[in-house]
């Protein structure tokens, strides 16, 4: 079998090459600056594909996903849109990303980043407290990142949780919303709201002005998704008149975020740099691996996206 590492940049393969050398060092992988002969390749590793080398790959059997995500994938202008794409699904990147949107559901609800604004003040202000029950938040997508993190949620005592997908979900403890028809539903008086939806032509821009304006006044965003959900310039019109009081951001229109962007200098906006559930080879090799062994036995691979749904 011949693994192609498709990725923008070279970055971690050496991660893979180590890992995939514990259980097979006959592997090898491919970076694109290596000589390959391209209709050699059966299976490649991809993180935003670039334009240019799909055609070339004629006997490719399986595009994996080296994220959670595809949307950098489908975007790809000449994808072979005959080749299956699996994508990584990893306890541990759920784990991360549950304790990123704890950090931001609890900056919000014990309110620390109004009190690191009255630090840098000097000012010792106590402010009212809020209480779980009352407490709404909202998750956009109840899949394998949405689910992890309502759950996670639950545990650490958040009793007012919301969750909006395309199909109706039981889940206990979680009022649950589908469709288009029941977003302003979902939405309507939510004190956090946290997007974990996949990047595809429904949900571009999702986050903007008219959904903000469902929320209860002074809500705080997460989105730790992707950068094309936000309508960044909607955030901005929704901090300044106070509709939003704040947000945890680790995805964005541009990255890296430019330096010349706004939202580096609005105190309101904490930025992290994609980083909010990080892909980990020592996890996530495994599947890869079963995926590249499937491949080879002509069975089909595990975590396949469907092209139509684009997630
Ligand atoms: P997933 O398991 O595929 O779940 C997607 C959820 O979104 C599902 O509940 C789905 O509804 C819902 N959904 C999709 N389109 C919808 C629509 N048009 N209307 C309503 N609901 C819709 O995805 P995941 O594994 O949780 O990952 C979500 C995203 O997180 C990824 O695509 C990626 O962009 C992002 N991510 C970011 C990081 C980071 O470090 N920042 C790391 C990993 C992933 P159904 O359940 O009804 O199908
Ligand atoms: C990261 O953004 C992923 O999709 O895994």
């Amino acid at each position: 079998m011949n693994i192609l590492y498709f990725t923008e940049t070279e970055r971690g393969i050496n991660r893979w090459r180590e890992e995939f050398a514990k259980v097979d060092p006959s592997l090898t992988i491919y970076g694109l600056d290596e000589a390959y002969d391209p209709a050699s390749i059966d299976v490649v590793l991809a993180w935003k594909p670039p334009q240019g080398i799909f055609p070339s790959l004629t006997n490719l059997k399986l595009t994996q996903s080296l994220g959670m995500g595809v949307d950098h994938i489908i975007k790809c202008p000449d994808l072979n849109k005959s080749v299956p794409i699996a994508r990584i699904i990893d306890t541990d990147m759920s784990v991360q990303m549950s304790e990123y949107s704890l950090y931001g559901v609890l900056s919000a609800f014990r309110k620390f980043r109004q009190y690191a604004s009255f630090q840098s003040a000097l000012e010792w202000s106590p402010q009212s407290r809020h209480f779980h029950e009352d407490f709404a938040i909202g998750i956009l997508g109840l899949g394998e990142l949405g689910g992890a993190v309502a759950a996670s949620l639950l545990q650490n005592g958040f009793t007012n949780l919301r969750g909006w997908a395309r199909s109706e979900k039981s889940i206990p403890g979680i009022q649950s919303f589908a469709g288009n028809d029941a977003l302003y539903d979902f939405a309507k008086g939510l004190d956090v709201l946290i997007c974990l939806l996949p990047l595809t032509k429904e949900t571009t821009d999702i986050l903007n002005i008219n959904l903000f304006a469902q929320l209860n006044t002074g809500a705080f965003l997460i989105n730790p998704a992707r950068g094309e959900h936000l309508v960044e310039a909607d955030l901005l019109t929704a901090l300044e008149s106070g509709q939003i009081s704040g947000a945890l951001l680790d995805v964005f229109r541009e990255e890296p975020l430019p330096k010349s962007h706004p939202f580096w200098k609005e105190s309101r906006i904490e930025i992290t740099p994609h980083i909010a559930a990080a892909t980990n080879p020592r996890t996530a090799s495994e599947q890869v691996f079963e995926n590249i062994q499937r491949i080879k036995q002509n069975q089909a691979a595990l975590n396949l996206i469907d092209l139509e749904k684009e997630y």
